[in-house]
This record gives structure tokens, C-alpha cells and sequence, in this order.
């Protein structure tokens, strides 16, 4: 199949999947704001279309705006999240007939421009590609607000997730030595996971799960979240402001927890990850357990590298993503099981690395080394500093063409509503 083929049908799969998300709501749920974290839905939506008309008709085919307003509203610098619901927002209605106007154009603009490879943002459809991560991340948002949304956003049925099985260790190692992070030759990687260059790390211990339910309850049955000596002096300050004593969307019965999922009520499944949990609240585990996070050096050496110096797109290897080695794209609307997954491991033995929930790592979110912004400044540079800290490896609700061993996500340290958990690392 041509680059040209490949490219459409990426997009039509994206918009698929955004429609699948949505169709389900009725009008009032799409327009409504169910958290002042995130946008109302029909703006996430627009905001897709308004993207895409940006990139491949307007700088892509010099195309004139089909609104000024729209660039506007649909700017995610001008207008704060909590904002979004006072906009004039086209209706959901409206949005997709935007939608549906801009991909037709630039499937036409496709069909006639040359992907020139020695072309920046055309050679290997890179702008195309850009596009369809965009979308496939704006619909993991919209994954989070209806996970915050009260009552049952009506999900498609889904398979149960895999089992998990046995890890024949609960840590590995990994040896200490140089070893390639980012990357300079992944045709979709963008700006912030490039230029690749050596890290030398001594060696580390690292979980080869994600910390399960289980082992997170244990933290708060030992009086974990009331224990200062586990909180960095910012969560700590966090944690008694708004009162948390455990993760998001979790609730107490006697002597059991229970957890909200897509507005349903269920028993806390021990073996799941954790999810909804902050930075601090990792970063308090860890250290109660004696360990710590780890650096995003080391989760990406742990994930990619092999020791005998090669370095692999996903843990299992350079072959695409499969149903046997990741939980990826809302297949099942949930984590799988620890240890699930034992094909798609790294070369050290680490499980579930890319899929399932977004780990946690120290690390702020910064520029490697001769970063270059490209092909915008707001995707990545604008949020470089100690603001926030680094996710890696992607959840369940995290598209497969979305996520890479390299792939770099960021938020607040404070922040639940993503799918994110962490695993445990220490020094060897
Ligand atoms: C990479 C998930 C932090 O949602 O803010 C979407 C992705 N950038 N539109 C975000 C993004 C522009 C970004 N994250
Ligand atoms: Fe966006």
C-alpha cells in the first residue's frame, strides 16, 4: 500500500474512533462541562477539526481560514480548560459537519500534493502522522472527562482483559553503561522525543509490574497518606488541602474498597495497576516502600534497550503493537491484570511498560539536549521546566499509533484524571 493509502485510512481510523467516543452522548452531555479540568467534549472535537484544518489546508495547501473565530475558540492558548464552556462552541452537530468539511478538503489536498521526502513536514507524511497522533490524544482526553462524568457514558462492550501471570521476579536489574535515549530516526516521533543521544546510568533495580491495587491499598492501611515522612513537602501540603486519603474515584466499605469506572460501581480488582493516582502520591509509595521512581532514563533504558546496544520501539521489539502485547486503544476500557502480557516484555523482563496505565517517573519535563522545536513551539516547548513531570509508555486508552518507547507525556504533579499509575525502581 502507498504512503498516500496508508495516511487516509490512519485518518479515517482516528475519526472513527473520536465518533464511536461521542455518538453514544446525547447533545446536552457533549456541550455540558463535567470537570473544570477538562474542556466540554464538543470543544475537544472542534478543536481536532480546527487542528487539522490548520496543519493540512491551511499550511499544508495555503488554504484561506474557514473561520478567524474558529482559530480562536479553538485555541488552546487563548482560552484556559475552565473557560471553554462560556465560548459560543459549535454544536455537536455543527462540529462534525466542520469536521466532516475539513477532512474531505484535505483528502483532496492529499490526493494531489507530492509527500516530498526531502520536505520536513511532508516527507513520510509527517504532518499527516502528526494529525493522526493529535487526534488519537484528544480522544484519550476525552476518555479522562468521561471517566469524571457522573452516570454511564454508554461504552461499546468490550473483551474481557487478559489474565496475569506470574513474573518470575518482582524486580529486575538493569546493568549500569551507556545507552541511546530519544531518537532521531522514528519517522513520528515528535520534536521533544528528539535528538537521540547516550545516557550513561549506573546500574538500577526496577519493578517489572506497575504497583498493583493490592500493594497500594497496603500503603494506606499503614497509615501512608497521614505519615509525612513519606511526602515530598509539596504533596504533602496537597494531600492535607484537599484531603486525600486515597486515589481518585476510589470509595471505602467496610474493610473493602470499591472504584467508580465509567460510572459504574466495582470491587477494586487487587491485581489492576493502580490508577488516578498524582505524582506526590507516587512519589509518597515509593518511598514508604523503600524505593523511589524512576528517572525517565531509566524507565526508557528498562523499556528499550537490549544489552547487547540495540535499542527497540516497543518493549517487545520493532513489531507493531498486538492484542497479545499490549493493552492499548480502549479494547478493554481498563488495565489488565499485573504480569499480563509476558510476550510483549522488555529485554530486561519489565511488563506492561507500554500500555495499561501511564507511569509516573521523578523526572521534570525538559528538552534533551540540541532540542529543536518542530514543527511548533506550543506543542512541547511552551511546557518545558519544573512545572511537570514526566508519564511514559501510555495506558489502555492511549491509541497504538500514539505511543513508542520514546514517546515523552507530561502533566502537573498534582493531577488524577489521567490514566496514569507508576512503577518502583531503586538503586542496584
Ligand atoms: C501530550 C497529552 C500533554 O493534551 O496537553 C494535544 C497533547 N497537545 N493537543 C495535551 C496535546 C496538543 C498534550 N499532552
Ligand atoms: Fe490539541
Amino acid at each position: 500500500m502507498d504512503l498516500k493509502q496508508v495516511v487516509a485510512e490512519e485518518l479515517e481510523a482516528a475519526r472513527r474512533r473520536s465518533l464511536e467516543l461521542l455518538d453514544p452522548l446525547s447533545e446536552e452531555v457533549q456541550m455540558r462541562q463535567h470537570s473544570r479540568l477538562m474542556s466540554p467534549l464538543v470543544w475537544d472535537l472542534a478543536h481536532i477539526g480546527n487542528f487539522e484544518e490548520l496543519w493540512l489546508l491551511r499550511e499544508v495547501a495555503g488554504l484561506p481560514p474557514t473561520s478567524p473565530k474558529f482559530d480562536d475558540m479553538y485555541n488552546a492558548f487563548e482560552h484556559p480548560r475552565w473557560k471553554r464552556p462560556e465560548l459560543p462552541l459549535l454544536k455537536p452537530r455543527e462540529a462534525r459537519a466542520y469536521l466532516a468539511d475539513v477532512r474531505g478538503r484535505a483528502l483532496d489536498v492529499l490526493e494531489r500534493i507530492e509527500l516530498d521526502p526531502s520536505d520536513r513536514l511532508l516527507g513520510g507524511g509527517f504532518v499527516y502522522t502528526m494529525v493522526v497522533q493529535h487526534e488519537h490524544q484528544h480522544d484519550e482526553t476525552m476518555l479522562s472527562t468521561l471517566q469524571l462524568m457522573s452516570g454511564d457514558p454508554l461504552r461499546p462492550p468490550r473483551p474481557p482483559a487478559p489474565e496475569g501471570s506470574a513474573v518470575q521476579s518482582p524486580e529486575v536489574s538493569v546493568q549500569g553503561g551507556p545507552f541511546v535515549m530519544g531518537t532521531d530516526s522514528d519517522p513520528l516521533a515528535y520534536d521533544n522525543e528528539r535528538p537521540a543521544h547516550v545516557v550513561d546510568l549506573p546500574p538500577f533495580r526496577i519493578d517489572a509490574t506497575p504497583v498493583c491495587n493490592a500493594d497500594y491499598a497496603q500503603f494506606i492501611a499503614a497509615g501512608g497518606y497521614d505519615d509525612q515522612r513519606w511526602w515530598h513537602p509539596e504533596g504533602w501540603a496537597w494531600r492535607r488541602d484537599k484531603d486525600i486519603r486515597h486515589p481518585a474515584f476510589w470509595s471505602e466499605g467496610t474493610g473493602s474498597w470499591s472504584v467508580r469506572r465509567f460510572g459504574r460501581h466495582l470491587d477494586l480488582d487487587p491485581r489492576e495497576p493502580v490508577q488516578h493516582v498524582s505524582w506526590y502520591e507516587a512519589d509518597a509509595y515509593a518511598r514508604w516502600a523503600g524505593k523511589r521512581l524512576p528517572t525517565e532514563a531509566e524507565w526508557e533504558k528498562a523499556a528499550s534497550w537490549e544489552p547487547s546496544g540495540r535499542k527497540r520501539r516497543y518493549p517487545w521489539g520493532d513489531s507493531a503493537p498486538t492484542a497479545a502485547l499490549a493493552n492499548l486503544g480502549e479494547r478493554h476500557y481498563g488495565p489488565a491484570p499485573v504480569g499480563a502480557y509476558a510476550p510483549g516484555a522488555s529485554p530486561w523482563g519489565c511488563r506492561q511498560m507500554v500500555g495499561d496505565v501511564w507511569e509516573w517517573t521523578s523526572s521534570d519535563f525538559r528538552p534533551y539536549p540540541g532540542f529543536r522545536s518542530f514543527p511548533y513551539e506550543e506543542y512541547s516547548e511552551a511546557f518545558f521546566g519544573p512545572d511537570y513531570k514526566v508519564l511514559r509508555g501510555g495506558s489502555w486508552a492511549t491509541h497504538p499509533s500514539a505511543i513508542r518507547t520514546t514517546f515523552r507525556n507530561w502533566d502537573y504533579p498534582v493531577r488524577r484524571q489521567i490514566f496514569a499509575g507508576f512503577r518502583c525502581a531503586r538503586d542496584a
